[in-house]
């Protein structure tokens, strides 16, 4: 298998659990990623298509999904569909994705679909002289199956959404362990971006014990930001909104414009390390 070519970064945001904030994490800090100058992919694999839906993409302008690029009948240009964001791109998802383990599972390269198409796009854009994406964030379904696996051989780094509830560090080992083994077979520039807790509520010491056990355990893997739990933050997608365009003065959205520079200061860090 090839390098993945250094920019754009391909970051997953994975956690088998579901409703942690995988989905709002992506499309909210796709957006502030955006707005602070990024080109910004969405790339979303999962077959529920909760990042298009939040990103205002309606089932029917979902012509070519990411399920047609995985299975090899389209190129990732062909899937690409501009939000209300600037600089926001979205490859949607549609429930085809839930067959799409069935269709390539006997192929030999099943786990790299992912990582082959965005090495071509890259390519065609490069050759085309056109802008490329800076970074491309993959919002992965809630279990570790094979689109989770072909986002994890795709990317340079997983972004883990921890929830500040009480069974929060359960399941992330075997998350980890999954890192280590992809590592291991699949994509040896996989490394850990970092963990952001989410759904922080103020008023309740449990968050507050969660925070302070998330980090004692995972030390500098935790980002510094922590996203409050903000009721402005769950109402946007039903308007087809990320949470920045539907009340960019909510505490939800600052805190995600915080993520935004907190990883972008991550990135430069790790290519001064691997300079
Ligand atoms: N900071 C927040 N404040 C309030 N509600 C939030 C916040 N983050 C996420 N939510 C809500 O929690 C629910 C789960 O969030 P989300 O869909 O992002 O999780 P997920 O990990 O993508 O879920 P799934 O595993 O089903 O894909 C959603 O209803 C979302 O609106
Ligand atoms: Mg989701």
């Amino acid at each position: 298998m090839n390098r993945l070519p250094t920019s754009p970064r391909v970051l997953s945001l994975a956690n088998q659990k579901g409703g942690v904030g995988k989905t709002t994490t992506a499309i909210n800090l796709g957006t502030a990623l955006a707005a602070i100058g990024e080109e910004v992919l969405i790339i979303d694999l999962d077959p529920q298509g909760n990042a298009s839906t939040g990103l205002g993409i309606d089932r029917k302008s979902r012509k070519v999904s990411t399920y047609d690029v995985l299975i090899g009948e389209a190129e990732l240009r062909d899937a690409l569909v501009p939000t209300a964001v600037p600089r926001l791109t979205v490859a949607p998802s549609t429930l085809d994705n839930l067959g799409v383990e069935l269709e390539i599972a006997s192929s030999g390269d099943r786990a790299y679909r992912l990582r082959k198409a965005i090495a071509r796009h890259v390519e065609a854009v490069e050759d085309a002289g056109e802008k490329r994406f800076t970074y491309v964030l993959i919002d992965c379904p809630p279990s570790l199956n094979l689109l989770t696996i072909n986002a994890l051989s795709a990317s340079h780094s997983i972004l883990v959404p921890l929830q500040c509830e009480f069974f929060a560090l359960e399941g992330l080992s075997q998350l980890l362990s999954t890192v280590e083994q992809v590592k291991r077979s699949l994509n040896p520039e996989l490394g850990i971006h970092g963990i952001v807790l989410t759904m922080y509520d103020g008023r309740n010491n449990l968050s507050a014990q969660v925070v302070q056990d998330v980090r004692t355990n995972m030390g500098d893997a935790v980002y510094e930001t922590i996203i409050p739990r903000n009721v402005r933050v769950s109402e946007a997608p039903s308007y087809g909104k990320p949470a920045l365009l539907y009340d960019l003065k909510c505490s939800g959205s600052q805190a995600y414009l915080k993520l935004a520079s907190e990883i972008i200061q991550r990135e430069r860090r790790f290519r001064a390390v691997a300079a």
